[in-house]
């Protein structure tokens, strides 16, 4: 139903994204857009790179007097680092020998440097990272950003928070309630938990203090998504698998699980799955939230909650063995300017790859060529669930 589609080097002049399908009348603020492109600049343990960009978005197309028109919406996010940059990353043809090449050789484990040399069968690494940097995710947040206000007309909220930064971390099998999250942007790591918090901190100084870095694990909890959205009828119709695609494809993800997840495997059936009660006061509701709102890849009416496990990023300061990719001898891995712990920031990127897959899928289920008319379908699937829950 929606299509991204993102372009932009990490050092080229800026970042642009498309967005189709969206459609027509959905509000969009462009002050709410820049404000989650600054939570993506946050969080403790960022580098020195968030320090020279300020990111905001300029929309190109597709809005008029704060409205979507059903056109394709574009954005330009520069980049303010490109000032430095021109040489470097010049569209024009350079010669080989010129300094401002600033040709990079030695591939970083962990990175997009080695595999892409393969590729494209070049010792230029530049070439390589420039497009593979995580500086990509600033136009996947804008677009995030974009959905959510069709997300919150249609009474739909997303937040994450952080649960594990190294070995700091929140007990294994609590849930943090959706109000704790009220207040998570004052956490420096968007942590619920205040001495957590600073336990991760600590991780953090850690890693910074011996040129190491340091991954964890983000939980995005969604609220207000109806019931009935995916589908079990088609392997690529499930909604679970559609958002563990969306959060794997962010770099440094390396495990999606949806609501208990991994514990699924150490419970018995009686002790994970979540009882079904009906009474008048409550209506329809579940003993637990185990299944994280998704049964059968559609989604049951509890809050969505999905996790994803961050990998420590690969640039090190104190980097790793590598080998120089011409002279074939043992290099230290090339050090760029670079974050030590990116987890509260690639959780919000996360809320942007939720919110995407969930406004495509109610997209799906509800149509209309405006947001009126989808929040017509809406009110009228509402009437057609109370009277079959109503009915006796
Ligand atoms: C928000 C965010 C910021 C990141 N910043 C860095 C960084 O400064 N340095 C780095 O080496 N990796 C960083 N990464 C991770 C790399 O982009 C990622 O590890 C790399 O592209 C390889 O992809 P893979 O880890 O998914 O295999 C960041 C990831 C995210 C989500």
């Amino acid at each position: 139903m929606l299509r991204m589609l993102t372009a932009g080097e990490s050092h080229g002049p800026g970042l642009t994204v498309v967005v189709e399908g969206l459609p027509a009348r959905v509000p969009v603020d462009r002050a709410a857009i820049d404000a989650e492109l600054r939570r993506r600049q946050g969080g403790y343990g960022r580098g020195g790179r968030m320090k020279i960009e300020s990111d905001a978005v300029e929309i190109l197309s597709g809005v008029r007097h704060g409205l979507t028109l059903g056109s394709p919406v574009s954005f330009l996010i520069r980049n303010r680092d490109h000032e430095n940059w021109k040489d470097v990353m010049s569209p024009d043809p350079q010669p080989p020998e010129a300094k401002t090449r600033r040709a990079l050789r030695r591939p970083r484990p962990g990175h997009a440097d080695l595999a892409g040399a393969l590729k494209y069968v070049t010792d230029d690494l530049r070439s390589v990272l420039e497009r593979a940097s995580a500086r990509e995710t600033a136009a996947r947040v804008a677009a995030g950003a974009l959905v959510r206000g069709l997300l919150d007309a249609a009474g739909v909220k997303v937040r994450s928070h952080v649960l594990r930064i190294g070995p700091a971390a929140l007990p294994p099998d609590g849930v943090v309630a959706w109000e704790a999250l009220d207040r998570i942007e004052e956490s420096p790591v968007r942590c619920s938990d205040a001495d957590v918090a600073s336990a991760m901190i600590g991780e953090i100084d850690r890693a910074k203090r011996a040129g190491d870095t340091v991954g964890g694990v983000f939980e995005v909890v969604v609220r207000g998504l109806p019931p009935g959205l995916g589908s079990f009828s088609q392997w690529d119709r499930r909604l679970d698998g559609r958002l563990a695609q969306a959060l794997m494809s962010i770099p440094a993800v390396k495990a999606v699980a949806l609501g208990a997840g991994f514990e699924g495997g150490e419970r018995a059936g009686s002790a994970f799955h979540d009882e079904i009660f009906f009474d008048a006061e409550r209506g329809l509701h579940r003993g637990s939230n185990r299944a994280g709102g998704l049964e059968g890849g559609v989604t049951n009416g509890e809050e969505l909650r999905v996790r994803a496990v961050v990998k420590p990023i690969p640039t090190l300061l104190m980097p790793l063995r590598s080998i120089d990719l011409v002279t074939k001898e043992p290099e230290a891995a090339s050090v760029e300017r670079s974050d030590t712990c990116v987890v509260p920031a690639a959780g919000v990127v996360g809320e942007a790859m939720v919110a995407w897959v969930a406004a495509d899928a109610l997209l799906e289920k509800l149509g209309g060529d405006s947001l009126p008319e989808l929040l017509e379908h809406l009110e009228a699937t509402r009437a057609q669930w109370k009277a079959f829950l109503e009915r006796r």
